[in-house]
């Protein structure tokens, strides 16, 4: 045998040095969800150890994670049901608690970098990203309430705006208000290609966002389909996407490469909710090696293609290579 592949595993200095892909906290993004109130840090049933924080203790949570090595976040509202209503109004409210709260934290903390969702979701009184009139979802009406939250957003301290709504001609008409508006530093990382997916359950019980009647099958994609990622990244990065992003991840890493070596803008990935939750589910019985399994699937991710991650393990992956 000329060439014994094991060779070049025969010990840690040598696997390490021919290792191809390699994985960063710098690389994550976490997701955070604020809840209006004062000391308050409640669990979340289906997503163990992530907890909704009212903004003084998600101070001190982001204080703990730049301490880290974390760097961005994303952090997502949890609005009370009475400030829902069919268009989305409290998104923009100047005065809303989240947007007060993100004032803070880039006061107390300019060195962390923030992203922000723009859908219509967490504050519509249906439950859907766009808006709904006679049970239909109404791309084009939906398109200037997502430009103001994305303003509103801009110009509380947001530096990545994340569309993740999928309404057709939504991040050119962002990227157009934000530029009027003054915000022409402000970032886009778009939803691009984001499936009509099972795994956003207990992101849906985080936030209580779940749509109140029917799916979201009419503007998330069909899991069947890979091609039309394509027609969506052209759309997006013609639009004026810095960033493109495939959610979920771990289904989908075809996508995720497909998209990296068709576009020269960065990729990022979406570890949801639901592939976070079934990795503590099968630890908690002993079934799998929580550290390992999270280790494994965040590298299968970068390995795919993403340049980034979103990921519930951000916190979890780097206290386990702080260690
Ligand atoms: C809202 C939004 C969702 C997620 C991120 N932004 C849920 C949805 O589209 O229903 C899911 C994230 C996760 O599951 O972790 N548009």
């Amino acid at each position: 045998m000329n060439t014994r592949p094991r060779r070049n595993r025969k010990n840690a200095a040598i696997r390490d040095m021919v290792q191809e892909t390699q994985l960063g906290v710098e690389h994550l993004i976490f997701p955070v969800f604020l809840k209006d109130g004062q000391g308050v840090k409640e669990s979340i049933d289906s997503l163990p150890n992530i907890y909704r924080y009212s903004i003084d203790v998600l101070l001190k949570e982001i204080e703990v994670c730049l301490n880290l090595g974390i760097r961005v976040f994303d952090i997502f509202p949890a609005v009370e049901e009475s400030l829902k209503d069919k268009t989305a109004t409290y998104s923009y409210n100047d005065d809303s608690f989240y947007l007060r709260a993100i004032r803070q934290i880039k006061e107390r903390f300019p060195e962390a970098t923030l992203m922000s969702d723009v859908a219509m979701d967490p504050y519509s009184s249906d439950g859907h990203d766009g808006l709904v009139e006679k049970g239909e979802i109404i791309n084009d009406k939906t398109l200037p309430i997502l430009a103001k939250m994305s303003v509103a957003q801009a110009q509380a301290g947001i530096d990545i705006i994340g569309p993740s709504d999928m309404m057709d001609g939504r991040v050119g008409v962002i990227r157009e208000a934000l530029d009027l508006a003054g915000y022409s530093n402000t970032s886009i990382m778009s939803y691009t290609a984001k499936y009509a997916s099972a795994f956003y359950g207990p992101f849906r019980d985080a936030l209580k966002s779940a749509p109140k009647s029917g799916d979201k099958k009419t503007y998330q994609m069909n899991p069947a389909n890979k091609s039309e990622a394509l027609t969506e990244a052209h759309l997006d990065v013609e639009e004026g996407a810095d960033m493109i992003m495939v959610k979920p991840a771990l289904c989908y890493l075809d996508v995720i490469h497909l998209l990296k070596e068709n576009f020269a803008v960065p990729v990022t990935a979406y570890n949801v909710s639901g592939e976070y939750a079934m990795v503590h589910a099968a630890a908690q019985k002993g079934w799998l090696d929580y550290n390992a399994v999270m280790s494994e699937m965040l590298l299968s991710i970068r390995r795919a293609g993403a340049d980034g991650i979103l990921t519930y393990f951000a916190k979890d992956f780097a206290e386990l290579i702080k260690e």
